[in-house]
């Protein structure tokens, strides 16, 4: 077949950082054949507006000025000036872009392209960010809603391609080691230790992989946790010392980023079929932060239009 791409995850302009199994292929009248949609789950970094229609508070939507600026023009609940990864994949793939499960009217069997069910702040623990974003347990039911909803419109065989191509696309598990100590000390995190916290994460995120390989997924892509430690926001918490990551942070980032290779080979070797690709989003990032001039940026370190020490 002519001009075969890959659904790749592209993870910064011109930067495709590795295949995952799926194509879409254009024939030699340019249209675009086997197209496989894209389902995305997770918290801020890929949430493409679903939060700007649940009843939460305003920091937890993007719906004003400057987001949105380079791109879109005007704010449309991306928690960025511009795309996002998954608008990147998208494009790369032929797909247009993947709209917010939420968003009213995306009718018109738009979701045979895929959807998106992120939500900013949202983690796989019920008790992250609780009634102030769509954790991960809810994102499946939606998901588990379209699915239904595919079977429906096109029937059993149709709905069942579509979602066995689609690849299934996950950033989560930052906001859950974020939120216990930055937010909340919620009693699921004190009464525990770190190791078994993180089992409690990956328990629930396991669970819902799962579901959705019943539902009949079997590509996944998957993101490691960035280093959020080193974000802004984490930089100014010790005030003696404004500008050094957040260690108790670090620590859980490391543990998570650790464990999550082994976790995902167990799911090759217990779900027949199931194929992912697995991105280190940890060291892309630190690579940006750290030498923002290699990557076409000014400024790695600092937000861009707060008022704190680090605009943040
Ligand atoms: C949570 O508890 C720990 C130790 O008990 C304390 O150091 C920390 O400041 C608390 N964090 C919040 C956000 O209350
Ligand atoms: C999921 O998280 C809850 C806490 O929200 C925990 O009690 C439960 O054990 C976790 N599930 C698994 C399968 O680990």
């Amino acid at each position: 077949m002519e001009n075969s791409r890959s659904i790749s995850i592209l993870f910064f302009v011109h930067t495709i950082v590795l295949s995952i199994v799926s194509i879409n292929c254009k024939d030699n009248n340019n249209l675009v054949t086997n197209q496989a949609a894209l389902f995305v789950f997770g918290d801020s970094l890929f949430d493409a507006g679903n939060n700007n229609y649940i009843d939460t508070f305003s920091r937890f939507k993007s719906n004003v000025w400057p987001y949105g600026q380079t791109t879109f023009k005007s704010p449309t609940g991306r928690i960025s000036d511009g795309r996002l990864i998954p608008d990147f994949i998208a494009e790369y793939a032929w797909l247009p872009l993947i709209l917010p499960n939420l968003q009213p009217n995306n009718g018109n069997n738009q979701f045979t392209f895929g959807v998106n069910f992120a939500s900013g702040g949202a983690g796989a623990l019920v008790e992250t960010f609780p009634g102030m974003v769509i954790n991960l347990g809810a994102q499946l039911n939606n998901f588990k809603n379209i699915a239904n909803s595919l079977r429906f419109e096109l029937g059993d065989a149709e709905a069942k391609k579509i979602i066995s191509r689609a690849v299934y696309l996950f950033h989560i598990g930052g906001n859950d080691y974020v939120y216990p100590i930055l937010f909340a000390n919620s009693s699921i995190f004190q009464s525990t230790t770190k190791e078994k916290f993180s089992d409690f994460v990956f328990g629930n995120i396991t669970a819902v992989i799962e579901e959705v390989y019943k539902v009949g997924g079997r590509k996944f892509g998957f993101l490691n946790i960035g280093a959020y430690d080193c974000a802004p926001a984490s930089l100014i918490i010790d005030r003696a010392k404004i500008g050094s990551c957040f260690k108790p942070i670090t620590d859980l980032i490391n543990l998570h980023n650790k464990k999550l290779p082994n976790v995902l080979k167990l799911l090759e070797r217990d779900l027949s079929g199931f194929k992912y690709a697995l991105h280190d989003y940890h060291t892309s990032l630190s690579e940006r932060i750290n030498n923002p001039l290699k990557y076409g940026f000014k400024e790695g370190k600092k937000a861009c239009c707060g008022s704190g020490a680090l605009r943040e």
